[in-house]
């Protein structure tokens, strides 16, 4: 039986969305044809071998125990093993459920290939290249997709001379600014900002969680995300889309994400055959131009004058009630399915490399 090591939790603050997740997925697979090794990322970052709890529920805040017992991966390749030394054999193929940095940033993927162990997923450069949005911003724009103007400031540059710093963000408040880390997620150091006397307190805040900050001008319109998914032949499969209305919040921030507070997924989301053609299109754009293997989820604005694209999510939320896995299941995959899919495109993967090794 092929030995599969789900990997789940870590550092970042969606440590429990994660556990969720992990629940979702070991829920899901077959185990008629896997065997599952779970793999948990404690808060501090130690690996230990954590089974999946069936009682896992966001609400909760569910957090893998820092007293499990702690793993040894095989860098240079071989069997995974307990400190103590038994072994738990070979690791066939990894599936990381992991948000953020360390997780979702390329560090988990390089650690997998310095183990040789094939994963499902985004490799190491797309998946780093996605989370900074500064860069993705970049690429997005080589390839011609619509994305906000703005102003990038670093740590240095702000503390060698602030007021430089802020005339260049002025120029970006109108109507509105967002003021973000370049790389971070869940909304985490983002501020919306109306007036100029509050940029200073939103740069401070976007510096705390990064070295680079963003100030990008608003976009006005309606918040649209879609799921790409690459078939086990290669090609790419664009879900449905589903759209966010945020009602008692000033945007879609952490509160509205992870805790109910004044968000609504409509799912599938009205949109007309041409937007919804140019939308499809616009994510495959996307999702190539970063190099995306396996899954994304690509987040836009559809505006007056067409779609914007604001970020794409190299491992987007993935519990069984999360958006991308409901706008597959819309669009005729269901989550085990999608499961199923993404471990045969990990496999592939491994396929590849050995191929080109050769
Ligand atoms: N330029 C923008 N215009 C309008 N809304 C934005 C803009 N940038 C961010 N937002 C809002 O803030 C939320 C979080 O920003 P985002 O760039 O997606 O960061 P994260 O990686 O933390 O999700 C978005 O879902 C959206 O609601
Ligand atoms: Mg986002």
């Amino acid at each position: 039986m092929q030995r599969i090591a789900l990997i789940y939790g870590g550092e970042s603050s969606e440590h429990s969305v994660s556990c969720v997740t992990a629940l979702g997925v070991f829920t899901a697979i077959d185990s008629t044809k896997y065997e599952i090794i779970p793999i948990g990322i404690t808060k501090t970052g130690r690996f230990v071998l954590e089974p999946v709890n069936q009682e896992w529920r966001l609400e909760d805040f569910p957090e893998v125990s820092e007293d499990s017992p702690e793993l040894l991966l095989p860098l240079g390749g071989g069997e995974l093993r307990m400190t103590s030394g038994i072994s738990l054999g070979k690791i066939h193929l990894a599936f990381p459920v992991l948000h953020g940095p360390n997780g979702e940033d390329g560090s988990i993927q390089g650690l997998l290939q310095l183990c040789k162990i094939p994963y499902v997923g985004n490799g190491v450069m797309a998946s780093a290249l996605a989370m900074d949005k500064v860069q993705a911003k970049a690429l997005f724009r080589d390839v011609g997709l619509e994305v906000a103007s703005e102003q990038v400031i670093t740590r240095d540059q702000w503390e060698e001379s602030k007021s430089t710093c802020l005339a260049r963000a002025k120029k970006i408040l109108k109507p509105d600014a967002f003021v973000k880390p370049s790389r971070s997620g869940s909304s985490v150091g983002v501020s919306l900002v109306l007036k100029e006397k509050d940029l200073e307190a939103a740069i401070e805040l976007a510096l705390s969680h990064d070295q680079t900050a963003m100030v990008e001008r608003r976009v006005l319109g309606r918040e649209i995300e879609c799921s790409v998914l690459e078939m086990p032949n290669g090609d790419l499969q664009v879900s449905k889309a589903g759209e966010i209305l945020v009602t008692g919040r000033p945007f879609y921030d952490y509160e509205a994400k992870y805790l109910g507070a004044g968000a609504e997924l409509v799912i599938p989301a009205k949109l007309s055959a041409k937007d919804s053609s140019a939308l499809a299109k616009a994510a495959m754009a996307a999702f190539r131009a970063l190099g995306c293997k396996g899954l994304a989820r690509t987040d836009f604005f559809l505006t007056k004058k067409g779609w914007v694209i604001t970020e794409v999510n190299t491992m987007p939320g993935f519990t069984p009630i999360s958006m991308y896995p409901l706008l597959f299941e819309a669009s005729g995959i269901n989550y085990q399915e999608l499961v199923e899919i993404l471990i045969q495109n990990g496999f592939g993967e491994q396929e590849l490399t050995e191929e080109s090794a050769d």
